[in-house]
């Protein structure tokens, strides 16, 4: 990162459900952003879904600009995809991805380092990765708002500045972040969203709700 009162600038890779709504919300929150898309014929779709004010570009230009890269691809490709995206040691790397199976319903399907978010850890030499914005479906991405409340946004990681990074992101673009420890509690992230989906679809709760971590009193 270039000087600690310069903001962040953000590449996100996948400019689907997630990728658009996150990039388009950061956008709108003032910050310099780029999609990293795989292909031309990707980036004339990119450009119709996602916000004008950002750019789009070949994931390893995108990638080389940005101080922090927001993963959001297939989580059957997420590891992949890390690995594809060059050179990142010292990059902050949030990778907001889900292992989904399903059998009657979701299932966690996890890598077998224990979660997506760990086995890039393992895998992506030097990268400072952080787990979030995986537990809430994408309508939430674009406006993190519930009852006019800023929606919790979970954090793990085992880097503390990097958290700390994402977490400032996070507030100025509308969450409430919510630090939740270790990087190894990633899987419990994973799983949240697994829960999440089964009370969105199975138990027909719909998309429009997210977990909130609420004190018996108003602080
Ligand atoms: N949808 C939700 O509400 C939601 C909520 C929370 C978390 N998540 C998680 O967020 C992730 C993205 O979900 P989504 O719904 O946004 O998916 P999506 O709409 O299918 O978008 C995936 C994006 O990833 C790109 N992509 C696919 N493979 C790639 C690769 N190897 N390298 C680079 N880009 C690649 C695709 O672009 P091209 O194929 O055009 O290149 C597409 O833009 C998933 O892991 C999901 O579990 C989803």
């Amino acid at each position: 990162m270039t000087h600690p009162d310069t903001p962040p600038r953000i590449a996100v890779i996948g400019a689907g459900n997630v990728g658009a709504a996150l990039g388009g919300r950061f956008v709108e929150s003032g910050y310099e952003v780029a999609y990293g898309v795989r292909n031309p014929g990707a980036g004339e779709r990119a450009r119709e879904r996602v916000n004008a004010g950002a750019g789009i570009r070949p994931i390893a230009e995108a990638v080389e600009q940005a101080d922090v890269i927001f993963l959001a691809v297939p989580g059957s490709a997420a590891v992949d995809a890390a690995l594809s995206l060059g050179a990142i040691a010292g990059k902050i790397l949030v990778d907001c991805n889900n292992p989904v199976g399903w059998d009657a319903g979701p299932v966690w399907s996890p890598p077998e380092q224990g979660s997506i978010t760990e086995a890039i850890a393992a895998r992506v030499a030097g990268a400072r990765v952080v787990k979030g914005f995986n537990t809430f479906g994408a309508e939430f991405h674009a406006d993190p708002t519930v009852q006019g409340d800023p929606i919790d946004v979970q954090l793990a990681s085992d880097d503390a500045d990097a958290k700390a990074v994402v977490a400032a992101i996070a507030t100025k673009a509308g969450f409430n972040p919510i630090d939740v420890g270790p990087l190894r509690n990633a899987r419990l992230l994973e799983n949240l969203a697994i829960l999440w989906i089964h009370l969105a679809i199975v138990e027909k709760r719909g998309r429009d709700v997210v977990f909130t971590l609420r004190p018996r009193t108003a602080p």
